[in-house]
Parts: C-alpha cells; structure tokens; sequence
C-alpha cells in the first residue's frame, strides 16, 4: 500500500549545473586547450569517434540563455539552483579581474532569484583558468593563495546574491581523474601528485572558507561525490573499511571544521575485496546509459553515515543519464524515498538538487550522456524540452511531499 512521505518544511527542491558544461564559449581554459589539443583529438579520431562531439563548444548556450533555464525551473516548482561560476571568465589573467564578466554573474545570480530561486554557487567545478593550470594549478601549494584572491573578488562583489558557497566540487574526483587515472587535465598519473592534490584541495577550502566567512555570513561548504563502498564478501570487510576511509572520510574528516554544511553527490555504490573494486554482483540492478549500475539504497547508506559531522546535509547532485527518460522519474522517487528514510533516521538533510537541470557538455564522455530534467535538442538550435520525468519531479518539489 502506498504511504504519504513529507519532507521537512522548508526543505529546498532544485536542479544543478556548472558553468563549464553549460555556458559555452569558455576558451581561456585547459578543459577547452586539452580538448583542442591534437593528442586528444587523435586519440578520439583513432578510436573512431568525432572529436566535434566531444568539444563543449557552444554547449547549452546558457551564458546567453540562463533566464530561459531559471524560467523552467520555476515553472517545474523549483525554488533553488545550483551553478557554477567560470574562474577563468572571472580573471581572464593573473590577478585582472574583469568587470564584465562581474557583471554578467551578478544577471545571471538576479535571473535566479527573479525566478523564485535559492542559489548555491560553486567557485571551482573541475575547469581551471589556463594562466591558473600553467602554473601548475592546485598542485603547486603556493598557489592556493590565487585561487584564495579569485574567491574573495568574486564573493566581495556576488555575496549578497549566494545563499550557499560551494567552494570546490568533488576533490575526490577532480584529484583522481587529473591526476590518477589521467583522463582529464593535467591528465597525470602519479600516486604522489594525487595525495598531493587532495591536501591542496583541503588547504583551499579552509582558505577559501575563511575569506568567505570574513565577506559574509553565507554558510559555505564543499560538495562531495560519496559513493556507497562495500565489502563484495564477508572476508572484504577491512578492505570496503580502508576504502570508505580514502575515498569518503579523509576529505570529510579534514574539511569538516571549515564547513557549514555538507554537501553530497551521490550517484553510485562500488563493491571491493582484496582485488581491488568488483564489477557489480547482481544483474538485477538497472544500469544508467553510462553503464553505471542504479543503487537508490546507497545514499541511505551514505546519509546515516554522516550523522556523525552534526551539521546540515544537501544533496548537491543526484541523477543518470538517461536519454530516453526511462528510469529518471523512478530514479528520482527512489532516492527521495532512502533520502527520507535517513531523515527519520537522524540524518539533517535539507534540500535536495537533481543533476541536471538540462543535458549538458558530460566531460571526456562528451555530448552524449543525458543527465536532464530538461532535454536539450542539439539539432534543433539547442531547444529546451521538459522530460515526462521532470514533471514528475516537479509535483514532488511543488507538494514537498511524495505518494510512495
Ligand atoms: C560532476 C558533474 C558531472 C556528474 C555526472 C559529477 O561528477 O560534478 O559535473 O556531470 O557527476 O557525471
């Protein structure tokens, strides 16, 4: 029999992006210089592919058609957004910050919220300034003051339009993709570069959260891809532990004293034993276009876990690629049902953000994995389309409340 799931008043309902995967036009970074590098484009041409779809270009164009995107999320009840803002945009040279594109964020930040929306805003999501990545980037740990500079002239100026700060998104993704397994920029494989990464990151944050806090009172926090480790058998028990430990505490544990809240991205569960990580057990799990297996039980797992931090909880990303909308709207409920469940279990989560508001530029996959609440059609001059799902969604977001 079905059951009427509340979530608690005041709860935030919303969508994210990042301005990388969505904007378009971002040439002054090493996103576009790798992408447009010959090696990168041989290698996508020995492999068969057209490196054209794998070029953010134009992307969704939302640099010039963001108040179109807020619109629809407010028409779909939602009542926050998550974007991001492009660093390199911001200070196109060291230490030059430009005006302009101070203002174009401070439009971009009012559309929001003359669509009814709370805005959480990420400084650093994966695309770096190429003078930044020149200089060795978050590897070089005298660099964390510029990254520390480019913040709080970003903040000086957007602060009284944030309701959040994130201030990086998924050191753990963005230390082992750059600089473990090398699949995006700097494109490195060194054990020690990616320790050395990830104290930087932390190092950045606390910064960073500190010359927010002297600007503003706006709560800040970093936003964590967690995955739900486990033990594939009983005897990969001290394994699954060690590697919860890496690959979901150690960021956390160190972060912690310098954020408000925590923000979770939650989109998978990896299984390990004294092999390393097990391709999934089970065949009866649904897997997403990526290939990644459906696992709604996870970000319960994952929710509890945290309890322990004592602060606030947002899910900051949650979603699959799914070009047909075959598992979105059932993804979505699944999620929110676990994520509910963790509430009645003590964990504090306040809000919830789909990802994505629309299809957008999916890093080294490219164009083709479809992340959106909101379809964009590539043939037709990037048409804006509501899924069935994010219909489905929205009478959640507009009720606060879910028949499940
Ligand atoms: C990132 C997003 C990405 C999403 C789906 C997260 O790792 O923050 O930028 O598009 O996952 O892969």
């Amino acid at each position: 029999m079905k059951q009427k799931i509340t979530f608690p008043e005041g709860f935030l309902w919303g969508a994210a992006v990042s301005a990388y995967q969505t904007e378009g036009g971002n040439t002054n970074t090493d996103w576009w210089a790798w992408e447009h590098s010959q090696k990168r484009i041989e290698y996508l041409k020995n492999a068969g592919k057209n490196p054209e779809d794998y070029q953010s270009g134009i992307a969704c164009d939302s640099y010039h058609r963001y108040d179109e995107d807020f619109a629809l999320a407010q028409q779909l009840h939602h009542n926050c957004i998550r974007i991001s803002i492009e660093w390199a945009r911001i200070e196109p040279e060291e230490g030059v910050f430009s005006e302009e594109a101070l203002v174009h964020y401070e439009k971009v930040l009012q559309s929001a919220k003359d669509h009814g929306l709370q805005t959480f805003v990420t400084l650093h999501h994966f695309s770096l300034p190429l003078w930044f990545a020149n200089k060795g980037g978050f590897s070089k740990r005298a660099n964390m003051e510029k990254f520390v500079a480019y913040v709080g002239a970003a903040a000086s100026r957007l602060h009284p339009l944030v309701d959040f700060w994130i201030t990086i998104n998924e050191p753990e993704i963005y230390s082992v993709r750059g600089y473990l397994i090398g699949e995006y920029p700097p494109n490195k494989k060194s054990m020690w570069g990616t320790l050395r990464i990830v104290r930087n990151l932390i190092r950045a944050h606390k910064q960073a959260s500190i010359t927010l806090h002297e600007i503003s009172d706006t709560p800040v926090g970093m936003a964590d891809q967690l995955t739900d480790i486990q033990a594939s058998n009983f005897w990969a028990q001290p394994v699954a532990t060690l590697v919860r430990y890496v690959a979901t505490r150690y960021i956390l544990d160190r972060a912690i004293r310098y954020s408000d809240f925590i923000g979770v991205n939650y989109y998978l569960r990896q299984s390990v034993n004294w092999r390393g990580f097990q391709k999934k057990e089970s065949e009866d799990y649904e897997i997403s276009d990526l290939g990644w297996e459906l696992y709604p039980r996870g970000i319960q797992h994952i929710l509890v876990g945290l309890k322990k931090y004592h602060k606030p909880i947002y899910i900051t990303e949650n979603g699959v690629a799914d070009a047909k909308d075959l598992y979105r709207e059932k993804y979505i409920r699944d999620h929110l049902y676990y994520i509910h469940t963790a509430i009645k279990q003590g964990a504090d989560v306040r809000g919830y953000l789909h990802w994505s508001l629309i299809d957008n530029f999916e890093w080294s996959d490219g164009f083709a994995p479809r992340f959106g609440l909101i379809e964009i059609n590539r043939q037709d001059s990037l048409r804006r389309i509501v899924r069935p799902s994010a219909y489905a969604y929205a009478d959640i977001c507009k009720n606060n409340s879910m028949e499940y």
